[in-house]
């Protein structure tokens, strides 16, 4: 019974594999879709701008490790539009590239902003972007997976870090002022960092990924009843659950105090007007 608990498929290569990255024109899934062609996978990555996955195909053609066995596609979907079409496209992309071993789903848009400031437009975008297109992909490919009793889902979240990628340039547009600051007390990490963590945390089987020390202290402190991979993992996250609940306290109260200053800056700039 616990070895069957701790039982988790160690996912060994993705050699010849199919592996599909939304969002794999730009940013994190464009690294990702680099580095499973330099890892041998037949690669195929998703997005809309028909010229920009040209031009990345091309340069995932490069990086591919055997040019001459290895192939790389792309796929023009909006995957928040409409379910019946997205598991037809990748249905009929498993059948001219094979079964999808890895879905990573890089896939996203973030639009910030005061909630009093925001749209219901803008709102209604990110929620079928980011929340119905990932389910949408996730619901097309999960059941031929299971019956192979193989393969990968990687879903991509936000987290206190922040990257340096074509997204987060046009996030920094949108983000209050408070909040921008507040992003600016992480470091910064390379998208290509990301996507390397992010690749070998699946092909080993872990539920989170997480870069940098807020990236360890969030997972740790979110850990409650997620899967373990070890007893070492399970007792590192039990010990260090309720300290790192006092270290956040900490940047609680850094967080709140630039949103006290942003407010008093604000009500001085009222009153000289
Ligand atoms: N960068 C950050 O600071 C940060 C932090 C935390 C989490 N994240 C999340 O991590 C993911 C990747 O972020 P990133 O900054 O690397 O992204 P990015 O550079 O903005 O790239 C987004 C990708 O998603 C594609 N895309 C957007 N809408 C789509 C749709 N409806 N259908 C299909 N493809 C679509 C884009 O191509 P097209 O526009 O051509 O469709 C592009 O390839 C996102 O989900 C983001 O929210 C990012």
């Amino acid at each position: 019974m616990i070895k069957q608990f701790f039982w988790n498929p160690r996912l060994k290569s993705v050699k010849n594999k199919h592996v599909v990255i939304t969002g794999g024109s730009s940013g994190i899934g464009k690294c990702v879709a680099i580095i499973a062609a330099r890892h041998g996978a037949n690669v195929t990555i998703i997005a809309r701008d028909v010229q920009r996955l040209e031009t990345v195909k091309n340069e995932i053609l490069h990086a591919c490790e055997n040019k001459d066995v290895q192939r790389v596609e792309y796929l023009s979907l909006d995957i928040g539009a409409n379910y019946e079409n997205v598991e037809k496209a990748l249905a009929d992309l498993e059948k001219t590239m094979g079964p999808i071993y890895m879905l990573v789903n890089c896939a996203g848009v973030a639009i910030c902003g005061k909630i009093e400031d925001t749209t219901v437009d803008s709102l209604d975008k990110m929620i079928h972007i980011n929340l119905l297109g990932t389910y949408y992909c996730i619901k097309a490919v999960v059941q031929r997976m299971k019956a192979s009793r193989e393969g990968a889902i990687v879903v991509t979240s936000s987290q206190a870090a922040f990257l340096d990628t074509p997204g987060f340039a046009v996030e920094e547009l949108s983000k209050p002022l408070e909040t921008r600051l507040i992003s600016q007390t992480s470091t910064l990490v390379r998208p290509e960092v990301v996507a390397d963590k992010l690749f070998k945390d699946a092909l080993a089987g872990k539920f989170f990924s997480s870069v940098g020390l807020e990236g360890f202290i969030l997972t740790t402190l979110c850990s409650g009843m997620s899967p373990f991979k070890s007893i070492s993992e399970l007792f590192l996250q039990a010990s260090l659950m309720g300290l790192l609940r006092i270290v956040s306290a900490f940047y609680l109260i850094s967080f709140e105090k630039i949103i006290l200053n942003c407010m008093r800056t604000r009500d001085k700039n009222k009153k000289s007007e």
